[in-house]
């Protein structure tokens, strides 16, 4: 039986992060990640007040479509109701518990529980109630509709929840997150989740994947595989001396900027992706620069960024769009699960550059992503030694912090600012 432990004491926490600009140092302390009271105390003060996302608003293209999802530890309905409005629900019967919808994905205008039959309608009502004269006159059915979280709104089709009613609204907790979401959003007229799930699991705490996500100085070390592929088959490589950004958004939010050396479906033409693609997508580029004048249309199209919303969100908008969401289920054990965003009507051939370009490079069976559950998984096993090495050190350009300097993708601002507001939360 697992022993849950009690949260530890502001003091303790203090000491998980040591954050010493002025010293040149910012380091954490190894049992951040592997502390089991330390995961109970994130589940209350960061899962149970932040902002999640749960899903698009596309992958529910008509009423009555619904798909079940997993966040924070609680099963959700995601539904388009039968009056068009997208809807959360916590999946759960209002009879005695049983989870409604049982199944990844459907279409109804209604679900029935499996256990005694109780009836709700996509609007959440309590709609059929077997024998309801068994019930007596004073049951009230109004009182047993479907429960949503206390907070669901929606950013450019990007749908969240939030479990504490008093949380500040969605555009605000955003904050300067909010740019570059709109930079994925703006690619198209209309953006759509392409069909299907990646899910996987790694043997590490989620917290190493968020920094895993955000990492620009990994890329040549560990992808070396994928890299030597590339310069092989496309004749493109990693120059490390390319211009590169970090930034910390505030409140947790972090992004790296990038222009990397691959195609982009939206809209950067290389010769990877065929002649028969190179006037659609030069057409899709001169069309972002009409929209949104040279230098936005510049900004959308030839950057890639790797964006981490606080605390779990991490859109990667490079070879493709991945939208992926890391969630712990204990310390040492992490479910990623990750979809990608693409234009919706771009012709078949490239959509399938799209989909191989993801495959390749991010999908669980790619030629990175491997490396990356590899890579935390072996952090992990690390920690063992952690009573005798007991920090592990994010300083990378902590010096511009007191310089004033601009970030690079290779320094760790956007790690620090993760970690930084990990602390305020954990530790208030
Ligand atoms: Fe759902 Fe009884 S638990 S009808
Ligand atoms: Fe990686």
């Amino acid at each position: 039986m697992t022993q849950i432990l009690p949260p530890p004491t502001a003091t303790e926490t203090a000491e998980y992060v040591q954050d010493r600009v002025d010293e040149g140092y910012f380091r954490v302390n190894r049992a951040a990640l592997v502390d089991e009271q330390v995961y109970e105390a994130e589940l209350r003060s960061i899962f149970d007040h932040s902002w999640l996302y749960v899903g698009h608003e596309s992958e529910l293209p008509k009423t009555g479509d619904y798909l079940s999802r997993t966040v924070a530890n609680r099963p959700l309905i995601f539904w388009r109701a039968t009056d068009g409005t997208v809807r959360v629900y916590l999946n759960t019967c209002r009879h005695r518990g049983a989870m409604l919808c049982r199944v990844p994905t459907g279409n109804a205008r209604g679900l029935s529980c499996f256990y005694h039959a109780w009836t709700y309608a996509s609007t959440g009502e309590l709609t059929g109630l077997p024998d309801a004269g068994g019930y007596g006159p004073d049951f009230d059915r109004s009182r047993f509709s479907l429960r949503s979280p206390a907070r669901v709104e929606s950013y450019r089709g990007f749908v969240f929840c939030c479990f504490d009613g008093d949380a500040p609204d969605l555009a605000t907790y955003l904050g300067r997150a909010a740019d570059y979401l709109d930079l994925v959003a703006d690619q198209s007229p209309e953006m759509e989740i392409v069909t299907g799930t990646h899910e996987y699991a790694m043997d590490a705490n989620w917290k190493l994947f968020v920094e895993n996500s955000l990492d620009g100085y990994h890329l040549l070390p560990l992808h070396r595989t994928y890299f030597d592929y590339l310069k092989e088959a496309e004749g493109s490589y990693m120059d490390p001396r390319q211009e590169t950004r970090a930034e910390d958004l505030g409140t947790g939010h972090a992004v790296i900027t990038v222009e990397g050396p691959w195609a982009r479906p939206v809209a950067r033409w290389r010769p990877a992706m065929g002649e028969e693609n190179r006037e659609y997508i030069e057409q899709q580029r001169r069309a972002l620069d009409e929209k949104f004048g040279a230098e936005r249309g510049r900004r959308i199209a030839e950057t890639d960024r790797n964006l981490l919303i606080f605390p779990n969100l991490i859109i990667n908008d490079i070879m493709g769009v991945v939208v992926r969401t890391i969630t712990p289920v204990s310390a040492g054990r992490t479910v990623v699960s990750q979809w990608t965003l693409a234009t919706k009507g771009e012709p078949e051939s490239v959509r399938s550059r799209r989909l191989d370009s993801f495959v390749t490079f991010q999908g669980p069976g790619g030629l990175a992503s491997p490396d990356d559950n590899e890579a935390c998984e072996s952090c992990q096993l690390g920690f063992a030694a952690r009573e005798e090495v007991r920090w592990s050190d994010i300083s990378r350009g902590i010096h511009k912090e007191r310089t004033g300097e601009p970030f690079v993708a290779s320094d760790e601002i956007q790690q620090r600012a993760f970690w930084r507001q990990w602390q305020r939360l954990v530790a208030s």
